[in-house]
């Protein structure tokens, strides 16, 4: 057996893998948000160590087996949230989270310093909010007394598996999300750090996410009740995880997930391929591979809040019954999804939606679809950023709630034409970093053969070329609502 840690933004997720791939244990443990201040969020580290301490020891007791037999463990994590240690390796403050809005001056004056091309030729994006190296800056700015303590940073996973293990490191995928990491030459970046004040000491040393690095300390072990033998592998960032478990391993396959936020997600095998800053591109869980991905921060949300709203009585079946009795293109009807702003393409954090063509024969279920549909166009805009850079998008696996309704799946596969894949089960970023685990205790000689045994398809949706047609006029006058509505 091998274990996956996915330390989320609310909760840590715990699987327990099986050599086929099937999950055969699984634990959920939450933990709060700290959000003292208007986009201020934090979360402190003791907690993800508490919480995934006990969930291990729960998993581990349900299991019921020999805890030898577990061979290894491994991780995803939400990505770019900072955490100070002091030369003690004490945690200096509360970490302060990808979703922490405070940094905006920050990352002004990065664009101001070290200029946008240059930013982008290093660490190949552009300097968001969310990303580490602005909350770096916001600490040296506002609380110096701890900057001035600070001997390393790590990223959340990354301080989880120093706990357990006592050794201290980074890896690729996650680090690329800090804008410190020279992403094509694998190397922290000796340029960003010196432009900022950062002396190279703070970054951590780097590994690739299935390199081992040791086992759990025996109090870790007596703590949770896995044996001290049990390996530990680095992991990768949740959405590296989250493209390794769904078997984003090889040029031209694409991952759409839409949860609260969307995202679509495709394998690079380049290390140059240039996108102007305007996707992310971030070093993949795989040994030299890369991927670029594009986020829609209000996906299932706008669905969720319009059925809050209108609908909160009602299921989610209920709710969504009527709306393959809508032609696609819901009679004119347009709905931008930009709730609580929009990342990818115009990471603007003040616009907001709008359903645009209103008739007097829409019904609430033209409103609805409406609402699919523009999730669905706010997503494709990435994709088409993808195929504007010569990417070949024709086969997009779809997880997540986009991926459990029947029309929403042909939808995509009509808005994004593409083939459209729903898998036969899926386990998100947890089964990442189980696979990540199970590859690096030589169970296979490739994450990709790791993939082709650990997943399954369930269903293909093919592009109707009608739809299509009438998606592409209709997504024409989409992607003009922003500028108009700005
Ligand atoms: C990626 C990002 C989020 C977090 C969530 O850039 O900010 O997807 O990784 O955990």
């Amino acid at each position: 057996y091998v274990i996956g840690v996915d330390l989320g933004t609310s909760a840590v997720k715990i699987l327990l893998v099986n050599q086929k791939g099937e999950v055969c244990q699984e634990v959920s443990k939450s933990y709060p948000l700290i959000q003292e201040k208007f986009g201020y969020s934090e979360q402190d580290p003791e907690q993800w160590v508490n919480q995934t301490t006990e969930g291990l020891m729960e998993l581990v007791a349900q299991f019921g087996g020999n805890p030898e037999d577990i061979e290894g463990i491994s991780f995803s994590g939400q990505m770019h949230g900072l955490v100070l240690l002091d030369e003690t390796n004490q945690v200096l403050r509360n970490a302060i989270l990808w979703n922490d809005t405070r940094t905006t001056p920050q990352c002004r004056k990065i664009v101001e310093t070290i200029g946008e091309q240059q930013l982008l030729k290093i660490t190949k994006n552009p300097a968001l909010e969310g990303f580490t190296l602005p909350k770096i800056l916001w600490v040296k700015e506002y609380e110096p007394e701890i900057f001035e303590k600070a001997a390393v940073f790590l990223l959340p996973k990354d301080y989880l598996r120093y706990r357990m293990t006592g050794s201290l490191n980074s890896e690729y995928s996650d680090a690329a999300g800090t804008l410190l990491l020279d992403v094509s030459g694998k190397t922290w970046s000796e340029e960003m750090c010196s432009a900022f004040g950062i002396d190279s000491s703070l970054c951590p040393p780097l590994v690739e996410s299935h390199a081992s690095v040791g086992k759990i300390t025996e109090e870790f072990a007596q703590a949770t009740g896995l044996a001290s033998s049990t390996a530990v592998f680095a992991g990768g960032a949740d959405n590296a995880c989250g493209a390794i478990g769904a078997g984003i391993l090889s040029e031209g396959k694409t991952l759409c997930s839409i949860g609260t936020s969307g995202v679509v997600l495709s394998y690079e095998e380049r290390k140059d391929q240039d996108f102007e800053g305007k996707v992310h591109y971030f070093n993949h869980g795989e040994e030299n591979a890369y991927y670029t991905m594009g986020v829609t921060l209000a996906a299932g949300y706008s669905l969720s809040w319009f059925k809050e709203r209108f609908a909160a009585d009602e299921s989610f079946e209920a709710f969504l019954q009527d709306i393959d009795t809508v032609p696609a293109g819901s009679n004119g009807l347009l709905f931008t999804p930009y709730l609580v702003g929009e990342r990818t393409p115009h990471a603007d954090s003040s616009i907001r939606s709008s359903f645009i063509g209103m008739d007097a024969s829409h019904e609430r279920k033209h409103f609805i679809r409406a609402v699919l549909e523009g999730i669905t166009f706010s997503l494709n805009e990435s994709i088409e950023i993808f195929r504007d850079h010569g990417k070949t998008i024709d086969t997009i696996i779809s997880i997540g709630g986009g991926a459990k309704n029947e029309t929403w799946l042909q939808m995509q596969a009509d808005i994004f034409n593409a083939r459209i894949v729903k898998l036969s089960s899926e386990q998100g970023p947890g089964m990442g970093a189980a696979m990540l685990a199970a590859y690096g205790s030589g169970w296979f000689s490739s994450l990709k053969e790791c993939a082709e045994s650990f997943i399954d398809s369930a269903k293909t949706y093919q592009p109707t070329n009608e739809n299509v047609e009438r998606y592409k006029k209709m997504f024409g006058i989409y992607q003009q609502v922003y500028s108009q509505t700005k």
